[in-house]
Formats: C-alpha cells, sequence, structure tokens
C-alpha cells in the first residue's frame, strides 16, 4: 500500500483544496492529512475562521481523506513520514523547494495551486462584505 501525507491548516473548505486532496490521494493508496492545530497557526500568527475539531470533522467527511493527524510543529515531518511509513510527501507550490530536506526520507511532490482561491480570500471578502 503506498501511503501519501500532505500537511495544512484547511480552513473554509474550498475547491482548491479538495483538488489538492483528490490529486494527493490519487498518488497512493491512503492519505494522511496533518492538520495544523489551533496553536500551530497561532505561532505563526495565523487565526482560522474554523478550530481544529470543526476543521477535522470537515476533512473526516471527504472521501480522498483517510487519516487525520495534528500538526503541532514544523520540525515533525522526518518522524511523521518514519512512523506512518510513508511513500509520498505532497504539498502545493506555494512551498516548492521548502521541504526538500525530506528527500532522502520519502518523495517530495510539489502540487500547482488552483488559481483563484484561498482561505484567506473568503475571509477577506466576508470581512468587507459583512452586514450586521
Ligand atoms: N491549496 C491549493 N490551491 C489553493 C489553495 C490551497 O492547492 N487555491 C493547497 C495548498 O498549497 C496546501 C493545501 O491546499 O497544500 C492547504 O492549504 P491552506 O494553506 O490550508 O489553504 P489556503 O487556502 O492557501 O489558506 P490561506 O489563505 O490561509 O493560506
Amino acid at each position: 500500500m503506498k501511503k501519501v501525507i500532505t500537511y495544512g491548516t484547511f480552513d473554509l473548505l474550498h475547491h482548491g483544496h479538495i483538488l489538492l486532496l483528490q490529486r494527493a490521494k490519487a498518488l497512493g493508496d491512503h492519505l494522511t492529512v496533518a492538520l495544523s492545530t489551533d496553536e500551530f497557526n497561532r505561532g505563526k500568527g495565523k487565526d482560522s475562521f474554523f478550530p481544529y475539531e470543526q476543521r477535522k470533522l470537515i476533512l473526516e467527511a471527504i472521501k480522498y481523506v483517510d487519516e487525520i493527524i495534528p500538526e503541532c510543529s514544523w520540525e515533525q515531518k522526518i518522524a511523521d513520514v518514519q512512523k506512518y511509513k510513508i511513500d509520498t510527501f505532497v504539498i502545493g507550490d506555494d512551498w516548492k523547494g521548502k521541504f526538500d530536506d525530506l528527500k532522502p526520507y520519502c518523495e517530495v511532490v510539489y502540487l500547482s495551486r488552483t488559481s483563484d482561491i484561498s482561505s484567506s480570500q473568503i475571509r477577506e471578502y466576508y470581512k468587507n462584505h459583512l452586514v450586521i
């Protein structure tokens, strides 16, 4: 069985996320998503709309996702690859080259990002269109 892993926040799930997950799953038989925790995001100065447990619940309903683990630090990737016997690490090409240090441990694939959509864009849109 070929095992694939990807990392991210997956807040305000959108079609760019789904296309990433679909293509990631197509690279193997089993897809693990390492989902950024709220604490980890806070450390990056990122504040998601949906908290971890809700983002996890939504991802669990996606047919491409087989397993979800928490992403708590930048440094955990090599340990995850070894612990979960991962064959392929996948992430969007906004991260191109950033995780090449994983290459001795597994295949590293950067997938093209879907244009014109992001969680930040959705957050920004609702901030500007909110009528109370
Ligand atoms: N992704 C993608 N296409 C998009 C947006 C995201 O392929 N239009 C991918 C990212 O490259 C990453 C994964 O989806 O591999 C999760 O990205 P995440 O940062 O959670 O999503 P964004 O929408 O980019 O969120 P933000 O704007 O908060 O950075």
